[in-house]
């Protein structure tokens, strides 16, 4: 499959360089073609290298690792290049300006989810693995036992679709947690994630959700 992948740092890195070596067709996209993390991507893995739109007009399915505080600006202006495309929202909207924890910028009312399928109607965003750490996103087994991982999205035939791909990277345990308001719910886990992180002292737990 054609993927793009806009964002250069630690998720975009890991996600884009796991889906080269599944044998996907990869660009990963950053502001500006000569950025160096995208051209190194490049260099590493045999994939593409571009900018956020290069990216966007490549993949059938795209996925946001952008800043989440960011992610606004850097899709605004690629509603053309995403247009009928499965957007993978896996951004979190955290301002580190006040130090840590980290504060939401969006949440309780709204999503940075659903300000990014407001800003881009004519594509699917479907949110995901935004709540777990990138090298558990790629290789859930990290992480023992069935653990799991959500998806938010207004698109159920997307959301199908963002699942089986989920399914090969490894994930048995998806939840759907319906459309896409329901990313608030997955954002605000941000907060929990950020204080486990602080206690256990690794990014290699996740949330199990667990029924009879
Ligand atoms: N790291 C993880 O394990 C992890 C796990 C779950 C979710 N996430 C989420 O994934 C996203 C990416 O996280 P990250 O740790 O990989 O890297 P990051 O440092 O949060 O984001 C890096 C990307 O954001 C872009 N960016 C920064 N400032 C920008 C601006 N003013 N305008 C437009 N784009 C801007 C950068 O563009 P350039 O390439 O042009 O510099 C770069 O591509 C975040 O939203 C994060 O919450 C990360």
């Amino acid at each position: 499959m054609k993927i793009g992948v806009l964002g250069t740092g630690a998720a975009g890195q890991t996600v884009a360089a796991k889906f080269v070596a599944l044998g996907h067709d990869v660009m990963m996209g950053a502001r500006a073609a000569d950025n160096d993390k995208v051209l190194g991507f490049a260099s590493r893995t045999g994939g593409k290298a571009g900018t956020f739109a290069d990216a966007a007009a490549h993949g059938d399915m795209v996925f946001n690792c952008t800043r989440g505080d960011t992610s606004l600006a850097a899709l605004s202006g690629l509603s053309q290049q995403l247009e009928g495309k499965i957007l993978v929202d896996v951004a979190n909207p955290l301002d580190f300006s006040s130090g840590f924890p980290p504060h939401l910028t969006v949440s309780n009312t709204d999503s940075l989810a659903e300000q990014i399928q407001r800003a881009l109607p004519k594509t699917f965003v479907v949110k995901s693995l935004n709540t777990v750490n990138a090298a558990v996103m790629i290789e859930p087994a990290r992480v023992p036992g069935r653990h799991t991982v959500f998806v938010s999205g207004n698109d159920q035939h997307s959301k199908g679709k963002v699942q089986d791909f989920l399914r090969s990277l490894g994930w048995q345990s998806i939840i759907d947690l319906g459309d896409i308001t329901s990313a608030r719910a997955a954002e605000q886990l941000l907060p929990l994630w950020v204080r486990l992180y602080g206690v256990l002292g690794t990014a290699d737990f996740n949330i199990a959700v667990m029924k009879p």
